[in-house]
């Protein structure tokens, strides 16, 4: 079977290679095998193996829990795994908290999921987080097996297979759940001629190398929903913005300064921004981009715990370190874990020079 999915590579690489001669070579089979990973729907792709309930739990405690919760409930913000589910769900195949006027304020993942594969495929390819395809397929079996019996899908004595991985779909509760009648139903590629609701096209010359924000939500739309900070859902405490003051406010005290830094224009040309914050809030000002485009804030508040520690307290910890300009800009880089807690943080995509700028801000001119 892989050796005529192979040949057929091999046919069409050789086409490309007589149609642009010189360009690029025939990928080998060991890396089109390292690509080649989907499971799909009808588990085409799925390797042989098996993990029972017990072993996955293990895998879980060990590998998982610190982010998702022990019973998949998930901590702080990321969103939960099992839950909303009943007995009567898996009969019917439709989950009945999806449905209009379900009191139900987060969707899990085994509410949503109406193809098992996608399970399996999602944490072969993406989970643990910080390492991904780490796990061999016998522990995608286990620990599948085990968020499976977290919804009460199959019993906690259960061992999940390829042999018996179908059965297991016919138990899942949305499996009903899914649709193909919407707008972008049939494509071409089935015959039909519904097209997608937006089209793209690739950047090909003079194409930015940075994003730029250009505009936000207007601070008289943050609170349109009421203070998200204090509406905790059920399922998972997902925190929300503090919508009760405009969002540069709380990441930048100095309002000229936010203005300046979502303006893209240096702080000093600002009007009023002399003020007695002036040089912590313009160092500030000056690392905020690096620190969204770096997805920093996600993770990271200036004076409050989130996953990360607050900044103020990274500054605080190391300010009377003489390494720790050269410290934190490898920690950066290279993230870590047990300084402040289980979470690990993982290694961030960004050059020397930027989180050395970071580190800088960080030991030398940090100002909550
Ligand atoms: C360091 C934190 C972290 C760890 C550890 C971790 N995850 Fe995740 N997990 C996430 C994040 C973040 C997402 C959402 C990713 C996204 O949306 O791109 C996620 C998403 C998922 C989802 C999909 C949820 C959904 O509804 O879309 C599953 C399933 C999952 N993880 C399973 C696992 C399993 C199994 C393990 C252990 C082998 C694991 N995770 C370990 C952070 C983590
Ligand atoms: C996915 C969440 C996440 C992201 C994204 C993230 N961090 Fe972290 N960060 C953490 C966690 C969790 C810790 C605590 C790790 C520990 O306990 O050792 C941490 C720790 C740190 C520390 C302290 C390290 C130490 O040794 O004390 C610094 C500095 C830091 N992060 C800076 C950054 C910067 C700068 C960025 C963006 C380039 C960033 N982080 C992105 C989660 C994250």
């Amino acid at each position: 079977m892989f050796a005529a999915w192979g040949a057929s590579i091999a046919h069409a690489a050789g086409i490309t290679a007589d149609k642009y001669p010189g360009i690029g070579r025939a990928a080998t089979p060991a890396e089109i095998r390292a690509w080649d990973i989907d499971v799909r729907p009808d588990f085409k792709g799925l390797p042989k193996g098996q993990g029972s309930v017990r072993q996955g739990e293990e895998i879980w405690e060990g590998k998982c829990a610190s982010c998702h919760g022990s019973f998949g409930e998930s901590s702080e913000i990321f969103t939960p795994i099992a839950g909303g589910t009943t007995t009567e769900d898996i009969k019917t195949g439709r989950v009945n908290n999806l449905l209009p006027g379900a009191n139900q304020p987060q969707r899990t993942a085994l509410m949503k999921m109406a193809t098992l594969s996608t399970l399996w495929d999602y944490i072969n390819r993406a989970m643990p987080w910080n390492a991904p395809k780490s796990l061999s397929a016998d522990e995608v079996y286990a620990v599948t097996a085990y968020v499976l019996n977290l919804g009460s899908i199959v019993p906690a004595e259960f061992t999940l297979s390829d042999a018996n991985i179908r059965e297991v779909q016919e138990r899942l509760p949305n499996r009903r759940g899914t649709t193909t009648a919407h707008a972008m139903w049939p494509g071409p590629e089935f015959g039909g001629s519904a097209k997608p609701d937006v089209q793209g096209s690739a950047c090909m010359r003079d194409c930015r190398k940075e994003v730029i924000v250009k505009s936000f939500l207007p601070d008289y739309a943050r609170n349109a929903h009421g203070q998200l900070a204090e509406q905790m859902r059920v399922v998972g405490g997902i925190r929300g913005a503090d919508t009760s003051r405009p969002a540069a406010e709380i990441f930048m005290p100095n309002r000229a300064l936010a203005l300046a830094t979502q303006a893209q224009v240096a702080p000093e040309k600002i009007a009023g921004a002399a003020s007695p914050r002036n040089s912590a809030g313009a160092a500030r000002a000056a690392v905020m981009p690096l620190l969204q485009k770096n997805a920093c804030v996600g993770c990271h508040a200036m004076d409050s715990k989130l996953v990360g520690p607050a900044f103020k307290d990274v500054a605080d910890k190391y300010k009377s370190r003489t390494d720790a300009v050269n410290y934190l800009a490898g920690k950066i880089k290279q993230g870590g874990q047990g300084i402040w807690g289980s979470t690990p943080m993982p290694p961030q995509s960004l050059s020397d020079a930027e989180s050395t700028q970071l580190a800088q801000w960080l030991a030398r001119d940090f100002s909550p």
